[in-house]
């Protein structure tokens, strides 16, 4: 057990907002252990930003992980070489040269169809019905699962993410885990001949190509599920959020000023859609006057860290001008986010300019309350908005 000093918190508050909780740790306790969460939080960016890259210590396999029983054994759950080989093998899909090349126009041409249909409607709640099918139908792409609905994208992410945070053991979710899983394999299984026959630049054409273990490409394509739908669609639904209920920021990027990228830069640093991201302590090891020993759980709040007074002035500030260089909301070592390229240009260059474009007057419902939720996975849980049809 780590001799980190230990820190209560009131879970039900802390989901309905984090930050308050994670400032005053910062600043009395950077790394405590916190009994109502299991484990050792890390919510300094330097300390998160030196650990993430040591990881003979700070170990992302973990065996006996929720992720490895419910998902199989992915590469985020890998360290070192064979961490190393799986993300050459899917680097060709996710590669900056691919989204440009592949990604983009797939995304764009969905986004266009989508603000097809909701234009004329003039309302509705944009979390539901832009940000859940921009993610969704981007991600169906991107994995090759294009024989499923974003809807079944949808929830068999949703049903994976409450399954690995299901530490209470309730039933009922590891049953909607398992079936979100048989789903995937099925639609694996049928996609498996057809990408044989025409292979493209899918994750699962390329681990197919690459040769790579089944049971390894299962596990891959379900990660890349399980944290590429929910990230950019609270992401999508969040900026939007946030820039209007920030109509001078707004007017920056509508005129150029600041860039549709930095708008979302900051949004992610803001309100980080990935909170934390656990690691194993693999040996003994101390950090200052912490000892961590093997075995210990530790949580890099990597929320926190996008908040840390050293690095961000007024960080509880929603600010489109400030530099973002130092946000670690993809990640700040050798698990920096597969996905960053593609989101990137999904939310940047195609879905935020594309809603402000065509939703001519977009404005939030009047007196509609919008809801935000999560530390792990934190983001606005609805968007009930207006525009002119
Ligand atoms: C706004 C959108 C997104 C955010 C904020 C985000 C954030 C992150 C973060 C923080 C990590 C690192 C976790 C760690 O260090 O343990 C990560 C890893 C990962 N993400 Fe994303 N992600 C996003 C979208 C996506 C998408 C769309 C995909 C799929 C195409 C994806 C696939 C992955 C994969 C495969 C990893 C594991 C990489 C590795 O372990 O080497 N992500 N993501």
């Amino acid at each position: 057990m780590s001799t980190a000093p230990q820190f209560d918190i009131d879970l039900a508050a802390f989901w309905q907002d984090p930050y308050p909780v994670l400032a005053e740790l910062r600043a009395k306790a950077p790394i405590a252990f916190v009994p109502q969460l299991g484990g050792v939080v890390m919510t300094r960016r330097d300390d998160i930003a030196t650990s993430e890259k040591q990881i003979d210590v700070f170990s992302s396999h973990q065996p006996e992980g929720l992720m490895n029983k419910l998902m199989g054994h992915n590469l985020m759950r890998k360290d070192g070489e064979d961490h190393q080989a799986e993300r050459k093998v899917i680097f060709p899909s996710v590669s900056p040269k691919t989204v440009k090349a592949v990604w983009r126009q797939k995304f764009q041409a969905h986004t266009d169809r989508i603000l097809d249909e909701l234009v004329p409607l003039g309302r509705g709640d944009l979390f539901d019905v832009f940000a859940r099918p921009v993610s969704g139908e981007a991600l169906k792409e991107i994995t090759g699962l294009t024989n499923i609905t974003y809807r079944q994208m949808d929830s068999f992410s949703q049903g994976m993410i409450d399954g690995i945070a299901n530490y209470a053991g309730d039933p009922e979710i590891e049953a909607r885990c398992h079936s979100a899983t048989a789903g995937i394999d099925a639609a694996i299984d049928e996609m498996i001949p057809v990408l044989k026959a025409n292979p493209d630049h899918s994750l699962l054409s390329v681990m197919l190509e690459a040769g790579l273990p089944m049971e390894s490409t299962r596990a891959n394509v379900k990660l890349a599920i399980s944290g590429g739908q929910n990230e950019p669609r609270d992401a999508i639904a969040g900026a939007i959020w946030a820039l209007l209920n920030h109509p001078e920021q707004l007017d920056m990027v509508r005129s150029g000023q600041v860039s549709w990228l930095q708008a979302f830069e900051e949004y992610a640093r803001w309100i980080s859609p990935i909170g934390m991201s656990p690691r194993r302590v693999a040996k003994a090891h101390k950090l200052g006057d912490i000892e961590f020993h093997p075995d210990d759980k530790v949580f890099f709040m990597f929320g926190s860290a996008n908040r840390d007074e050293a690095y961000f002035s007024a960080p509880d500030a929603f600010d489109v001008t400030r530099d973002v260089s130092k946000s670690i909301a993809f990640g700040a070592g050798p698990h920096f986010c597969a996905g960053a390229a593609a989101s990137r240009s999904l939310i940047a260059d195609v879905a935020l300019p594309a809603a402000f474009e065509r939703l001519k007057g977009l404005r939030l419902e009047d007196g509609a309350e919008v809801k935000l939720g999560g530390w792990a996975f934190r983001g606005v849980l609805n968007l009930p908005c207006e525009w002119s049809a």
